[in-house]
């Protein structure tokens, strides 16, 4: 029988409203990161054409997101749209108390706040920025437990962001179950290539921490596109929904921290679930002197009535194999014009692997600071680097301990680009190849103590 011909991915929605990009020249676009001191973060987002600098808080919300803000209820307490999202989250996580939060990392740093401190370590499959940056600041430890191989871009693995049982196990041991704050699953597992985590691997992890008196936190902010990946690749769950996947996976965890900027298809919002009545009591206090009363949380209620419709559309299969595929369409054409990029390709980004790609300029002169830089300079594409810039310290003498990889990060926003716009990025890339060989490391001019890939500024080495 004549197989059937691969059809255009095309995105499952039309486009009711438009909002205009500018296209800017390539010496306009010099000037104007030379300005920024050679840090996108710090451009004007005027002055780019294509945004994939993150996936958090850039997605379009639908037509029905819309309605339900004309309908969010402002109420100070008790708010009609808090007991939407507040019967949504528990529905889902299966969890009594639900925090709402102004975004992920407020909800973190209440968490980690009361959990951490001097002396305590939590581990994680790999601690995102703000993650360890709110562990770290409280004085305790963070540290990232994942297999050797995962680290590396090439090795082709339907779970590459699963945490390494055996080390976290040869861990609790060394470190002493009693200091231990949190084992911090993260899902998908951004840091490190946006790679899903199998089910298997967190019902290891249950168990390890049962066996130790454990406490398991999921961050599961891309909690929907990690249950693609199970539904696809792990046996089993073929004929579950995406929504059953990520309901099993979170009955799984004694607390839930989520930024709703990713999978709750919103521009702000966070959220932070719990089991146990103690903690939940004492992260309300931090709350309501930090964010806002117990009902709100930092968020408006317009807020809270599109998060809870997000978190039900995120898990559309129509919508969650467009996502999934589409971020792989750029990530496949990436590979086959020969661009190093982590393998398999992962749920919201497609990562370079800058040190191989601009394999001429040294690590200790951020390759993946270049890249970032050239794929503005050739087309006003904004991205980011996830290396030494992001992750690297520097040793007693000031020398710089650089990251396991020197990665650069193109984040698809949820429902913004078309296929058209990624092709356009696509044909940039054949510039990068061209030029290459003849490209130039950066230096560090300023740094802040913490997450400094911010604000940090840079010289160009010649
Ligand atoms: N955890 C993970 C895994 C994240 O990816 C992020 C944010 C956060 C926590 C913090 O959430 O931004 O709402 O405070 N990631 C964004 C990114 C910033 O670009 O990957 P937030």
């Amino acid at each position: 029988m004549k197989e059937k011909k691969m059809r255009t991915l095309a995105e499952p929605f039309r486009i009711k409203m438009v909002e205009s990009v500018r296209i800017t020249t390539e010496e306009y676009r010099s000037e104007a990161l030379k300005r920024s001191g050679y840090n996108p973060f710090l451009l004007h987002s005027s002055d780019v054409f294509i945004d994939l600098l993150t996936d958090s808080g850039t997605g379009a919300m639908s037509d029905r997101q819309w309605a339900g803000m004309m309908i969010g209820d402002e109420s100070y307490a008790g708010a009609r749209s808090w007991l939407h999202l507040e019967e949504v989250v528990k529905e889902l996580t299966g969890m009594p108390h639900i925090l709402p939060t102004h975004q992920g990392r407020a909800a973190e740093r209440i968490l980690y706040g009361i959990l951490g401190g001097q002396g305590k370590v939590f581990f994680s499959n790999t601690h995102f920025d703000t993650t360890r940056a709110n562990i770290e600041f409280t004085g305790a430890t963070a540290i990232d437990v994942m297999p050797d191989h995962s680290t590396d871009p090439e090795i082709d693995l339907p779970f590459k962001g699963n945490i390494d049982i055996h080390k976290l196990k040869e861990l609790i041991i060394q470190y002493g179950a009693e200091n231990i704050a949190a084992v911090i699953m993260t899902v998908t597992n951004n840091s490190s290539g946006g790679q899903p985590v199998s089910m298997m691997n967190v019902k290891e992890v249950r168990e390890l921490c049962d066996d130790h008196n454990l406490m398991l936190v999921i961050d599961g902010c891309r909690i929907a596109e990690n249950s693609y990946f199970i539904k696809h690749r792990e046996p089993g769950y073929e004929d579950k929904s995406y929504e059953e996947i990520a309901k099993e996976m979170l009955r799984l965890a004694d607390a839930f921290v989520m930024s709703a900027k990713k999978d709750g298809l919103v521009n702000m919002g966070g959220l932070l679930t719990l089991k146990d009545n103690t903690l939940s009591q004492k992260c309300t206090n931090l709350l309501i002197i930090s964010e806002g009363f117990a009902t709100y949380g930092g968020l408006s209620g317009r807020d809270m009535e599109a998060i809870a419709i997000g978190l039900k559309e995120v898990f559309d299969p129509d919508y969650l194999h467009y996502r999934i595929r589409s971020t792989a369409y750029l990530g496949e054409h990436l590979k086959l014009m020969g661009i190093p990029v982590v393998w398999p390709i992962g749920g919201h980004a497609v990562y370079i692997d800058a040190k191989k790609l601009y394999h001429n300029i040294p690590v200790k002169e951020y390759p993946g600071q270049a890249l970032v830089c050239d794929l503005y300079t050739q087309g006003g594409i904004r991205c980011v680097e996830v290396g030494s810039v992001m992750f690297g310290k520097y040793d007693e003498y000031g020398k710089l301990i650089p990251a396991k990889n020197e990665l650069v990060r193109l984040a698809i926003p949820r429902r913004v680009y078309t296929q058209s716009h990624i092709d356009y990025v696509i044909e940039v890339f054949d510039d990068i190849l061209e030029l290459k060989d003849q490209k130039r490391g950066y230096r560090i001019t300023y740094e802040p103590p913490f997450l400094r890939h911010f604000t940090a500024q840079f010289a160009r080495m010649d």
